[in-house]
């Protein structure tokens, strides 16, 4: 098999055999096919697409390209969460509590934030002695005592998506959405859960800027998941505006911590229900949405979510009285107040601008090297559909270095699109696709 073959096959729109891709994948990340002949191949597959069949063998090819978690020490069904990424997201530090105390167990591989989205992992060292760099062992060993586990990438899970994914990014041949999705759902299925609830963001902050991209792309993972033997769905979700009221580290994890305590803001209240909703179905604890919300609703008024978010942060280290107190976390107190320049109605808020504000106040990484203040961040105000007078108060900019001030609060105050026509603040959940 000659790689010059794969590329002119692909370039004139042909299907790609399964062993050709096995070929290309396996030679590449052995270092045996170079760099540009790959580049070749990668445009000829976002020009011309891949159909269903080969989206599926790519992504299992990079699947067994490296280590796969075994969860087979976990009693139950293992449900899985991704989000496509986004400003604000801390969904997971509320969700996987709530359903773990419904009973599903948690077995967790999270990523640290590059670029203007934030990773769980950087959040989660928010707790003081927090330690996310355990053995698989330990991570088993942590979900059988107290349900629920959460870890960085430490295994070497689908390298080939690794090699490819960095190619890509440089290569303009990132946007094609066979090739996002098994890459998504590689490193997925190679993290051993036996159902995934996929939340796929639309909108200004996410990689699909359409309901129809985003749906389509939804549909494709589902599709793989399914494909590979896992029960999977996926919500869409709106990335128009950032994720509930705070973005930031430290100040995003005290709001996840307030949702569990029953006080959380409305739109992330509703997020966090339904996914946990969906995760507690194909976990096979709820038969239905109805009988799953009930269910969350009590793990949350009788505190039992809030407790097991502290078991979780206790026995990995960290300090539970934070959990019980969110305002032990640090968030830095020098404060500086962004005000609205024109009277009117709050468009949108653009999620971009508003992930980059924080990272330039340090909040946020621009190269993996970078570290992360966690004390920094941004409280909204303000959202979309909120009527504003000029001089009203939009956001609270939380900072530790002056220098990083200035233009951190010109990026967050330009973020706030105002338009003299009332606005709608839209529904939160797009659709939902099984
Ligand atoms: N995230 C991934 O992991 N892969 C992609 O291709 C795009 C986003």
């Amino acid at each position: 098999m000659r790689m010059v073959d794969i590329i002119t096959s692909k370039r004139n729109g042909n299907e790609l055999t399964d062993d050709e891709i096995s070929f290309f994948v396996k030679g590449y990340t052995e270092g045996e096919i170079p760099d540009y002949q790959v580049s070749a191949l990668m445009m000829a597959i976002y020009f011309r697409g891949m159909n269903e069949r080969e989206t599926l063998t790519l992504t299992k090819v990079m699947e067994d390209s490296g280590d796969k978690l075994d969860l087979s020490g976990i009693n139950g069904i293992k449900v899985d969460k991704h989000s496509t990424g986004g400003v604000g997201d801390k969904t997971s530090l509320a969700l996987t509590p709530i359903v773990s105390a419904c009973g599903v167990p948690i077995a967790k591989m999270s990523g640290r934030g590059l670029g203007h989205t934030g990773g769980t992992i950087d959040k989660l060292e928010s707790f003081d002695g927090f330690n996310v760099s355990i053995s698989t062992e330990e991570f088993v060993r942590n979900v059988n005592e107290v349900g629920i586990s959460i870890m960085g990438q430490t295994a070497d899970l689908a390298p080939a998506d690794k090699k490819l994914y960095a190619l890509r990014d440089v290569t303009g041949t990132v946007e094609n959405m066979s090739l996002i999705a098994s890459s998504i759902m590689s490193k997925k299925l190679a993290a051993g859960a036996d159902a995934i609830v996929l939340d796929v963001k639309t909108g200004s902050g996410a990689f699909m800027k359409t309901l129809e991209d985003s749906r389509a792309l939804a549909e494709e993972m589902v599709r793989i998941g399914k494909g590979a033997g896992r029960k999977t769905v996926a919500l869409i979700s709106d990335m128009d505006q950032p994720l509930g009221n705070t973005v930031g580290n430290a100040i995003e994890v005290r709001e996840a911590i307030e949702t569990l305590m029953g006080k959380g803001p409305d739109d992330f209240t509703e997020l966090v229900y339904a996914l946990a909703t969906q995760m507690l179905i194909l976990g096979e604890k709820a038969s239905g949405e109805e009988e799953a919300l009930a269910m969350i609703k009590e793990a949350v008024s009788s505190g039992r979510a809030l407790d097991r978010l502290a078991a979780f942060v206790k026995v990995q280290g960290g300090d539970p009285e934070q959990v019980y107190h969110p305002e032990k976390l640090k968030v830095s107190d020098k404060t500086y107040t962004v005000k609205a320049e024109n009277s009117g109605y709050i468009e949108h808020i653009v999620c971009d601008e508003v992930g980059i504000a924080c990272m330039m106040l340090g909040g946020g990484r621009a190269s993996k090297e970078d570290v992360i203040d966690l004390s920094v961040g941004i409280r909204l105000l303000k959202k979309t559909g909120d009527e504003v007078a000029a001089g009203d108060d939009l956001a609270i900019i939380y900072y530790t270095d002056d220098a990083n001030l200035e233009n951190a609060a010109n990026k967050l105050r330009t973020s706030y699109v105002i338009t003299d026509r009332k606005t709608e603040k839209g529904n939160l959940i797009k659709d939902l696709i099984k």
